[in-house]
This record gives C-alpha cells, sequence and structure tokens, in this order.
C-alpha cells in the first residue's frame, strides 16, 4: 500500500512560488497590509532569504521582534522540544514554563528598580498588553482604591496598538479613522510636555500612559529629565504611571528596560515583540499593590501564558544573558548611530539622526516608504516611522560590518530616491 506524504511535510514541499503567493494574497486576505512582492521562506542570523533566493539583511527585525536574529540553534532546538513535549493546555494547571519566565522578568523589574516586587501576567501581543494595563490601572482605583477614576492620559504621536481600547490609547487619527465609537475616558497630551499632561488632570484621571522612546511616532526620545518630572507629577497627584515598553524593552535601547535610564519606577509596564524571539508573548509587570487587582476570574486570555511562548520567552532572555546582547546593543548602537551620522549629517534631505540602542531613526524631508523599497532593492530591510523616518530595529545580534552596510547602503537608497 502507497504511504501517504504526511500533511506537515506535503506543505512544506509544496511549490510556493513568488508569483503565485502574492496572487493568492491579492485574493484571499483582507487588504489591510499592503505587501511587498518577497516572500521569506528562511532566515539565518541577521539575513532573511526570500523565495526566489535573494538575500537581505534584516534591520527591521519584524519590527523589533526577532532580537536573537533569525533560526538561533539555541531557540531552534528548544522549540523543536517543547513541540514534542506540550504546546498547549489552559491556565485551569501549570506549565513548566510560565512562572519561571514571570520570575525572569520580575527579578530583573525588582533589580532595575532597586527592590520593588512586581508580579507578571502573559498575553499574546503588544495590544493585548494594553489593554490588560488599562483594565489594570481603572480596577486598581475602582476596587482597590474604593473611587473609580478611569480616565487615562496618553500622548500625541504614541502607539498602543490595534484593539479598541490601544487604538483609542493610540492619539493618531489615521489610525482611529473610522471605527468611532472610541472607548471613553482618554485624552491626549504632548510627549515630553509636562505641563500639557498636568493641563488635562482632573478628578477623573488615574493613569498617565506613554512609551519611553515613540517608536511608531518616529523614534522620538524624551527630553532629559521629563520622566522624573512625570514620575514626581503622577506621585502628587495620585497617578498610576503605564510604561509601554513593547517596543522599548529587553534591551532594545541599551539597558533591559528603557525606563532604567530615566532614573524612575512604573507602576505597570508592558512587553511583548522581543520577547520570544518571534513567538507571539506579551507581559505586564504591575508593581505591588497594584497586581492584587487582577483577582482570579477578572481577567484572562486563552493562550496567554502558554507553554511554547513561554519557553521562548526564557530561552531568548537566557540568551541575552549569556551573549550579553543588552550590553552589544548599546555598544553596537552607538556605532550604527555614529556611521548613520557620518552618512546622513549634511545631506539635504537629512533633518535629524536619532535613537538609543538599536532603535535608531533618520528623519528626512521626502518620502520615507521610496527610500525603504530602494534600501530593498539594495539588500536591506528597514521599516517607516511617523511621517518622515526611516526605523532601523535590528536584530540584537549584529555586528559592526552588519551597521556599516546598513549606514551605507541607506544613505545610497535616500540619494536614489531623494537626491539623484
Ligand atoms: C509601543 C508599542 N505598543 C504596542 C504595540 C502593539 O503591539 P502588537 O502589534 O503586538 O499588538 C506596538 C506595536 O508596534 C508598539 O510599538
Amino acid at each position: 500500500m502507497p504511504t501517504a506524504t504526511p500533511p506537515a511535510r506535503a506543505l512544506h514541499l509544496a511549490s510556493h512560488d513568488t508569483a503565485g503567493i502574492v496572487a493568492l494574497a491579492d485574493k484571499y486576505l483582507t487588504p489591510n497590509y499592503k505587501n511587498a512582492p518577497i516572500v521569506f521562506v528562511r532566515g539565518e542570523g541577521p539575513w532573511n532569504i526570500a523565495e526566489d533566493g535573494k538575500r537581505y539583511l534584516d534591520f527591521s527585525a519584524g519590527v523589533a521582534v526577532n532580537a536573537l536574529g533569525h533560526g538561533h540553534p539555541d531557540l531552534v532546538a528548544a522549540l523543536q522540544a517543547q513541540v514534542a513535549l506540550l504546546i498547549h493546555q489552559s491556565n485551569y494547571w501549570h506549565n513548566a514554563h510560565a512562572a519561571p519566565l514571570a520570575q525572569n522578568l520580575c527579578d530583573r523589574f525588582e533589580q532595575a528598580t532597586g527592590g520593588v516586587k512586581a508580579r507578571a501576567f502573559f498575553c499574546n501581543s503588544g495590544a493585548e498588553g494594553t489593554e490588560a494595563t488599562v483594565k489594570l490601572a481603572r480596577r486598581y482605583h475602582a476596587k482597590t482604591l474604593g473611587k473609580p477614576r478611569p480616565g487615562i492620559i496618553t500622548m500625541q504621536g504614541s502607539f498602543h496598538g490595534r484593539t479598541y481600547a490601544a487604538m483609542t490609547a493610540t492619539a493618531q487619527p489615521k489610525y482611529q479613522d473610522g471605527f468611532e465609537p472610541l472607548v471613553p475616558g482618554f485624552k491626549y497630551a504632548k510627549f515630553g510636555n509636562l505641563a500639557s499632561i498636568e493641563a488635562l488632570i482632573d478628578d477623573q484621571t488615574g493613569a498617565v500612559m506613554l512609551e519611553v522612546v515613540q517608536g511608531e511616532g518616529g523614534v522620538c526620545v524624551p527630553p532629559a529629565g521629563f520622566f522624573r518630572d512625570l514620575r514626581k507629577l503622577c506621585d502628587d497627584r495620585g497617578l498610576l504611571l503605564l510604561l509601554d515598553e513593547v517596543q522599548t524593552g529587553l534591551g532594545r535601547t541599551g539597558t533591559f528596560f528603557a525606563f532604567e535610564q530615566e532614573g524612575i519606577v512604573p507602576d505597570i509596564l508592558w512587553l511583548a515583540k522581543a520577547l520570544g524571539g518571534g513567538v507571539p508573548v506579551g507581559a505586564m509587570l504591575a508593581r505591588e499593590p497594584v497586581a492584587q487587582a487582577l483577582v482570579a476570574g477578572c481577567h484572562a486570555t486563552t493562550f496567554g501564558a502558554n507553554a511554547l511562548a513561554t519557553l521562548a520567552g526564557r530561552v531568548t532572555l537566557a540568551v541575552m544573558d549569556r551573549d550579553g546582547l543588552v550590553e552589544h546593543s548599546r555598544d553596537v548602537g552607538a556605532f550604527l548611530l555614529q556611521r548613520l551620522h557620518q552618512e546622513f549629517d549634511g545631506r539635504p534631505y537629512t533633518v535629524d539622526v536619532r535613537g538609543r540602542g538599536l532603535m535608531v531613526g533618520v528623519a528626512i524631508q521626502g518620502d520615507p516608504k521610496a527610500v525603504v523599497e530602494a534600501a530593498r532593492a539594495r539588500g536591506l530591510l528597514v521599516s517607516v516611522a511617523g511621517a518622515n523616518v526611516l526605523r532601523l530595529t535590528p536584530p540584537l545580534i549584529v555586528d559592526r560590518d552588519h551597521c556599516d552596510f546598513a549606514a551605507r547602503t541607506l544613505r545610497e537608497a535616500a540619494d536614489d530616491v531623494l537626491a539623484p
């Protein structure tokens, strides 16, 4: 009797030429993404390989996700072993990885804050971390403190995700257009401007939510001292300080948490993107006693704390520690910034070169999308942030040669488009 090819193997072997996949996507996927016509089939470290064999140096990393690069041997081996053992069970029981990952993250929080204790809630994405944070902040005021203060102040140009509360927190009209009515209770201040935050506080305000460095808004670095002043304002007015570290966290800006560079302690922070090295997992960390407001049954998510995802988080953190990737991000990030300055300073279209660690942006006069396409044609992947910023968020494993290539290639691409 002929043996049938196992289904997974058959899927893997099926011929997926680029034109065929693009045609299927055009026909069957909802049209909310404008995918470039490239089908990636493989990754090796900081490189991505497309179906047609072309190699690209990945300075986007799935938008700050693949911290260990692609196909990292430790992550691959651990995931393969875990898949064979257990992929998923529900939060009715424990698995072997969620609690140890929580311990790891809470220990880091405690260390970064000089002894502040926290607890972790796991979810699957950045937006889910935002939702959990909004719910916890409101519930803490309503139940623990006994006085509802549902108002949350967020920042113009922010990005917190696409679900309803996250989209409402995201103070950029283009992301909200057509989705009204939004979630009530949000007001928008200016990032880096304490007076504009203070002006919005009233007796309903319970929290201030912001990124440490605005990512999607254009790699906007806060002014010196702003976060210290904001922490004091929150303390004086009884407000929770909620830090979205979905993009900035996990070594991206050169310290494990970006808030460490600001000398403050948040009440709640949340992570996602890099945590699973590409496997979807997010985590909200809430300091005590705020965390206690999430009593049994009041919040949950089916896939949160999933064995495979939390194992991926443990391996990602272990590799980061073993290989010193946080320090590396700071050092090689400084080199990348310097090389970008060398390439872009003095060009007629350059507005600014800025960033922290390996979260770097080049603001230009002109269409950043056209430059991103030109860079791609030259074998470099970067993304657009804000209206006019070329954003570089490479894997934390890149070396100086990669940064050198990226800085030079991006400038050549910008010249192609903006100064031919
Ligand atoms: C700061 C920040 N928060 C939240 C999110 C939303 O994350 P996700 O797309 O995983 O829902 C993002 C995504 O880019 C982000 O950059």
